[in-house]
């Protein structure tokens, strides 16, 4: 079973199939897939669909979790984020996005702060990082407010449709997350 948490303004839980076409909605604008390293666009029907079953497959080979961040106000799915789990290394990777009319309203910041504990308070892992784009400076923001430091740049290290981007990494150990918490 993948777990469910409540924030201040979201709820993490389980994605189903009923979210298929939130997902291909706000996942399908061009501002989104455009600085993610993977969803495509445009994004194909049925897409969605798979991306939700493959989440549960993931889970239960414990490769990781990947969660609808859903408004609590309003019922409605803003996001989705997940840890993608390695673990002959004990660490994860974050990754996430945000329906674009939800920008800049801090939903990132929270889910990201609570699979931060997830990850390192139930998970036991060691080590969690994060990628971004260069050109996508609100990603390696929301990475800096949830405690993760800067770690370097890799040159041209993915090609995006057609062009090479940097990408900048950014991540956090289990001591540094506890040295937060006293
Ligand atoms: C990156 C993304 C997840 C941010 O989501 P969000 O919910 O808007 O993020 P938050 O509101 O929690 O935080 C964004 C922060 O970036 C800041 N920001 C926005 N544009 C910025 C810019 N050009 N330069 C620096 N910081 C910027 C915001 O001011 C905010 O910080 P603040 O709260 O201190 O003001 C969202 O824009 C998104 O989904 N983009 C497309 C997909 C994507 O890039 N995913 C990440 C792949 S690594």
């Amino acid at each position: 079973m993948q777990p469910t948490f409540v924030t201040n303004r979201l709820t993490l839980r389980p994605l189903q199939s009923t979210d298929a076409a939130a997902i291909q909605k706000f996942a399908g604008e061009k501002e989104v897939a455009s600085t993610t390293l993977s969803i495509p666009h445009p994004y194909p029907d049925g897409s969605a669909e798979a991306f939700i079953v493959a989440t549960h497959e993931r889970h239960k080979n414990n490769l990781g979790t990947s969660l609808a961040l859903i408004s609590n106000e309003t019922g409605e799915l803003v996001g989705c984020m997940g840890l993608h789990i390695a673990n002959d290394h004990n660490r994860a990777e974050l990754a996430y996005w945000i329906g674009k009319p939800y920008w800049g309203q801090g939903y990132a910041t929270e889910a990201a702060n609570r699979m931060l504990q997830y990850g390192f308070e139930e998970l036991g892992l060691n080590r969690i990082y994060a990628a971004a784009m260069t050109k996508n400076p609100a990603s390696s923001t929301v990475m800096k407010k949830i405690g993760m430091k800067y770690e370097g740049e890799l040159k041209q290290h993915i090609m995006k449709w057609g062009e090479y981007e940097d990408l900048v990494y950014y991540g956090t150990t289990k001591t540094e997350y506890e040295a937060t918490l006293r």
